[in-house]
């Protein structure tokens, strides 16, 4: 036999493998419980103006009920949008489907996320997050690309999916009978949904759950990860085969455990009589790449050990998990209005979270949940959690609403009506940035400019006064650098090595002038040569590659606004650069505007609250008279985190109508 001759052997082995994969994947659908009742549901969709499917998580809702309405033609002439409040969901939701079609990723199934769009033309079904699908109703306010919205995961409430029903229960009426809409949660509670959409029906999926005991802490623990770390130990060791799910809290906490974990795999793989211990993590940050190996079995008979935060609750299900383990916390948003302080917060979560969680360990066989902590301590949770809408700052949410043509902001048809404080607080921060007017309406040219950058107002804010004084390119790098992954990775046991690579760019005014460096740096490395430079200098080469990429989607954003993205250095620019672009920062970042106080706190003038350097920050040590910073992170204390120097006397200069009142206020 020839070349071609092999050539072409090893094509119908790639056939015949492709071929085999397909009609696996096949089987694995016709498995789930939602096969069954793809026609009723098709027919129901097809009837009702909005249907309300409930199923348990994993019963197939997300990856079959597109693929259904598609192939029953009900997005003839558009496309079907499937939201999900997270972006690890959409893209490893998308990758499936895709997979399951027997089409690459883009074409009939695709996904957008923020700064991440694959999709094309050709797209069917879009996976995509609800915040991306509210962007979409920016240009397109009657969403005619759609023929069926599925907003997935109603049972979150997270507040983008809160303002998509009230929007798309609007263009519904006025696109009359041709726009669908499904609303999916894993959640019993189906009623709120029903009574909201008018005319929807309810459908529910019989799951297929087997029995997992429940088992807690007889006393409360010191270290909920030392007792992860000893609970995992103990199912290696004691319990039958099956999978291990953690739910932690964030990547900190997933790295931390995973070096304890595969720091005792060895010892812990002999006294389970030889059998590995596989550690995989998975939270928003991890490369896709490796996102997917949570879904891969663990080899030759290994114990698979899946360390993940909340994404696994209900958004993704992985196969093969037998026992869960849940150290009953979350890191959520809390807000206060009064203060204007939003955080993010490490609290317990509610007693419906704690039994999804649980839910987990008993997809395929009996499972075992432990929960690390008391009986006693799950009494006392609060039953549900509340909507993200009555515990988040609402200037960006207000933001949206008002471009999108929606001007009575508290008649607005929320499910849950945010607190009127929230709302006001919103307001004043939209009209103290300039983007309202007195009468409330948004203004022309700023208000409708920072609606369209897809940032946090006040960072919106930071790029177009960065436009107008010349330093719109290093206000884009400072806004794609503290919009991008963490930059600076965890060096674990190079810590002295890690801090000397970073100590050149450190800059005395503060961490986003300290990004600026390292990225202006990143830049005057060839393209090849950067992954290596990244790890020299211990800084993330996937954080800074994404940074890149979201920073020529801002560009792009401001020149179709016809911005000029002019340097600092231009000939002809005022001032000083570095004053330039902290005065841009300044101009968004006001509300978070502190005073030092003599014991080395700093007073955040807006709220009167006392906080302190966040650790991490370049400024630590140092003692800077004022500072504006972009979040209050709560942990054992208030910490302003991502922090810069400034000058007090900028802040009435440049947030009139905020220092206005807050000097007669007090
Ligand atoms: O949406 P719901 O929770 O009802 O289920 P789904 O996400 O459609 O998942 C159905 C099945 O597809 C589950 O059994 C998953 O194990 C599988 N799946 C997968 O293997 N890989 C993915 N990326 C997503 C789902
Ligand atoms: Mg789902």
């Amino acid at each position: 036999m020839g070349a071609g001759g092999n050539k072409r052997a090893r094509e119908a082995l790639d056939a015949a493998a492709a071929q085999s994969l397909r009609a696996s994947l096949q089987a694995a659908r016709e498995a789930l419980p939602i096969w069954a009742a793809r026609a009723q549901l098709v027919e129901e969709v097809r009837c009702c103006t909005a249907l309300v499917l409930v199923g348990e998580t994993g019963s197939g809702k997300t990856t079959q009920l597109p693929q259904f309405l598609l192939a029953a033609g009900l997005a003839q002439g558009g496309m079907i949008g499937v939201t999900q409040p997270r972006r690890v969901a959409a893209t490893s939701v998308a990758r499936r489907v895709a997979q399951e079609m027997g089409v690459a990723l883009g074409a009939e199934v695709g996904y957008t996320i923020r700064f991440d769009d694959v999709s094309s033309g050709a797209t069917r079904i879009k996976y995509l997050t609800d915040g991306m699908l509210l962007r979409e109703a920016l240009a397109d306010p009657l969403l005619r690309r759609y023929k069926v919205i599925v907003l997935d995961e109603a049972h979150e409430r997270t507040m983008q999916t809160d303002i998509l029903f009230g929007l798309i229960k609007g263009v519904q009426a006025r696109r009359k009978g041709d726009l669908r809409l499904v609303v999916m949660s894993a959640t019993l509670d189906a009623a709120k949904f029903v009574t909201y959409f008018a005319g929807s029906k309810a459908a529910y999926l019989q799951g297929r759950q087997f029995p997992v005991q429940v088992l807690y802490t007889a006393a409360p623990e010191e270290s909920y990860l030392d007792a992860a770390l000893a609970t995992v130990m103990q199912v290696h060791a004691e319990e039958a085969p099956g999978d291990v799910l953690v739910f932690l809290t964030g990547q900190d906490e997933i790295e931390s455990l995973a070096r304890l974990i595969n720091a005792r795999a060895a010892v812990a793989s002999k006294e389970a009589g030889g059998i590995a211990l596989q550690v995989v993590p998975i939270y928003a940050a991890l490369p896709p790449e490796q996102q997917a190996r949570v879904f891969e079995p663990a080899p030759d008979g290994a114990r698979k050990v899946v360390l993940a935060t909340n994404i696994a609750e209900t958004s993704i299900t992985i196969p093969g998990v037998r026992y869960v383990v849940d150290p009953g916390l979350i890191k959520a948003r809390s807000y206060n209005a009064r203060l204007g302080s939003d955080s993010l917060q490490v609290v317990p979560t509610s007693q419906a979270q704690a039994r999804q969680r649980s839910g987990r360990a008993g997809r395929e066989a009996p499972g075992k949940a432990f929960r690390l902590y008391t009986e006693a301590a799950f009494q006392a949770l609060p039953p549900t959690t509340e909507p993200e809408i009555r515990r988040s700052p609402l200037a960006g949410m207000a933001l949206q609403l008002l471009a999108l043509g929606v001007t009575d902001l508290p008649a607005f048809d929320f499910m849950d009506k945010p607190p009127m404080g929230a709302l006001m607080r919103a307001l004043e921060q939209l009209l103290a940035l300039g983007a309202l007017d007195a009468d409330g309406r948004l203004t022309q040219p700023l208000g409708r400019r920072m609606a369209r950058l897809p940032v946090d107002p006040a960072f919106a804010k930071v790029l177009l006064a960065g436009a107008e004084t010349c330093c719109a390119e290093e206000a884009l790098t400072v806004v794609a650098m503290v919009s991008t992954d963490p930059v600076f990775t965890n060096p674990g046991q190079q810590r002295d090595a890690a801090a000397a690579a970073r100590r050149r760019f450190v800059s005395p005014l503060g961490d986003h002038l300290t990004l600026l460096n390292v990225f202006q740096a990143y830049l005057l490395v060839g393209k090849a040569g950067r992954g290596r430079w990244c790890a020299e200098h211990h800084v993330s080469a996937r954080a800074l590659r994404k940074a890149a990429d979201i920073r020529a989607q801002l560009a792009g954003h401001l020149t179709a606004l016809e911005l000029q993205a002019g340097a600092s250095g231009a000939p002809g620019a005022p001032g000083d650069a570095t004053d330039r672009l902290r005065r841009a920062l300044v101009a968004g970042l006001f509300s978070h505007a502190a005073v030092a106080l003599p014991d080395g706190t700093f007073k955040v003038l807006a709220s009167g609250q006392a906080v302190a350097l966040h650790p991490s920050s370049v400024l630590c040590g140092k003692r800077p008279a004022c500072i504006v910073f972009d979040e209050l992170l709560r942990t054992t204390r208030d910490y302003a985190r991502q922090v810069t120097a400034i000058d007090a006397a900028w802040l009435p200069e440049l947030a009139p109508i905020f220092f206005a009142r807050h000097a007669q206020g007090g």
